[in-house]
């Protein structure tokens, strides 16, 4: 009796390898099938977005959007424009002083003015400002982050600038 209990224990424990085997044969193939049909989805920031309508911004620098989009929205007497906000050194993200009315970078001391002109440091180039236009339906600014103006800038006493006025143009700035 103790013979027949073993050999029917052995040949359950093999059957079941061997069913094993095969389930686990055809669960990894299900799973490449599903991972290959379905991947995973990488969730980018989005680059054309909205920030409110014009009227949200008075004159002077609004910093609202800086930490969730990367930019300032600054308003001037004649309209709005909105610059990005990382340095054109080596990328690092700049801080608005109101009592020196500059943009400091943290990471090797560029200075900027508010309208994106470099007044000190290493910087190479001028803040970008990304282009910007009323969606027609609701009254919002939308902008988008990927389309920059990247003017020659003259260097000068007071360092890398561009006139402003030929900054001013669309759809880098918005008359409003
Ligand atoms: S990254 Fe801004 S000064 Fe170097």
């Amino acid at each position: 009796m103790k013979d027949i209990d073993e050999t029917i224990t052995r040949r359950d424990f093999f059957s079941l390898v061997g069913w094993g085997g095969i389930a686990a044969t055809f669960g990894g193939s299900a799973y490449s099938f599903y991972k290959f049909y379905f991947p995973n989805v990488l969730y980018e920031t989005q680059k054309v977005f909205k920030i409110g309508k014009p009227s949200d911004y008075p004159e002077g620098l609004s910093e609202k959007w800086k930490k969730e989009r990367q930019v300032w929205v600054v308003r001037n007497e004649r309209g709005i424009y909105v610059m990005i906000s990382i340095c054109r050194h080596l990328g690092c993200t700049p801080n608005w002083f109101q009592d020196k009315q500059a943009f400091l970078c943290p990471c090797h001391g560029s200075i900027f003015s508010i309208e994106g002109n470099v007044l000190g440091g290493p910087s190479p180039r001028l803040l970008w400002r990304a282009a910007i236009k009323i969606d027609p339906t609701d009254g919002q600014i939308v902008v988008d982050f990927n389309h920059r103006q990247d003017p020659d800038p003259v260097s000068t006493e007071q360092g890398l600038r561009v006139d402003e006025a030929s900054r001013e143009v669309e759809p880098f700035f918005l008359n409003v």
